[in-house]
């Protein structure tokens, strides 16, 4: 039976009282923490610092999503600040095995993104060493974009993949997540749902969340 779970990206919230829009969202199962260097992607966030902040203020664990090119040098750092799940993105890693091994072996769980042109299938004897697969439906960079159908094929392949090697991965989608597109995914096989703007641009982010997670589960 799949576990649907909920993770707001603060990506789109107000940066100046991050604390305070945490607390908006309540009934999230992960806080999706977007970490953006201007290489990977052309966006600039924040660093490990930030995020040990808001760990701090926050019961609700974190979810970070690594949107930068050293990210063999950079992840563990993530662990350290008090993320329980840390997403690397496979174009930017260099050894990707090596550096999910790290990533649990530090206590958190560990995850791999892949941009929508990447395909899936030649990462399939991955998926062991992974808690988590992240398949954008955005190009990664920015929040509010819009969804792109093109990535429900490759979110249906992951989840066949997953079923062949008989693993419990989680299949997290992320990129203009929302009411109108979230039952797409659910039903091509994801069960994490990240969704920034649609929760942020909420009056009510907590009952937004209520309402991803019934349509995801219908
Ligand atoms: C985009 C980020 C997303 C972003 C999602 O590169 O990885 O997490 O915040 O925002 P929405 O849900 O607005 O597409
Ligand atoms: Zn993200």
């Amino acid at each position: 039976m799949t576990h649907i779970q909920i993770t707001p990206s603060i990506l789109n919230a107000d940066f100046a009282r991050l604390g305070e829009e945490v607390a908006r969202i309540g009934s999230a199962d992960w806080v999706h923490v977007d970490v953006m260097d201007n290489h990977f992607v052309p966006n600039l966030t924040f660093g490990p610092t930030m995020v040990e902040a808001l760990a701090r203020s926050t019961d609700l664990p974190l979810d970070a999503h690594l949107m930068i090119e050293d990210a063999d040098r950079e992840a563990l750092a993530y662990v350290d600040a008090g993320c329980g799940s840390v997403t690397f993105h496979v174009e930017a890693a260099k050894a990707p095995v090596r550096l999910a091994r790290e990533i649990r072996a530090a206590g958190a769980r560990a995850s791999m993104a892949l941009k929508p042109a990447t395909p899936v299938d030649p990462y399939e004897d991955l998926l062991p060493e992974l808690d988590m697969l992240l398949i954008m439906t955005v190009e990664p960079g920015f929040g509010g974009q819009k969804f792109l159908d093109l990535c429900l094929p490759k979110i249906r392949r992951a989840r066949e993949l997953m079923a062949k090697h008989g693993v419990e991965t989680w299949l997290q989608v992320d990129g203009g997540v929302s009411l109108e597109t979230i039952e797409r995914c659910a039903e091509a096989g994801a069960d994490v749902f990240v969704a920034g703007s649609a929760v942020y641009s909420s009056d009510d982010p907590d009952r937004m969340i209520g309402e991803l997670r019934a349509k995801a589960a219908s």
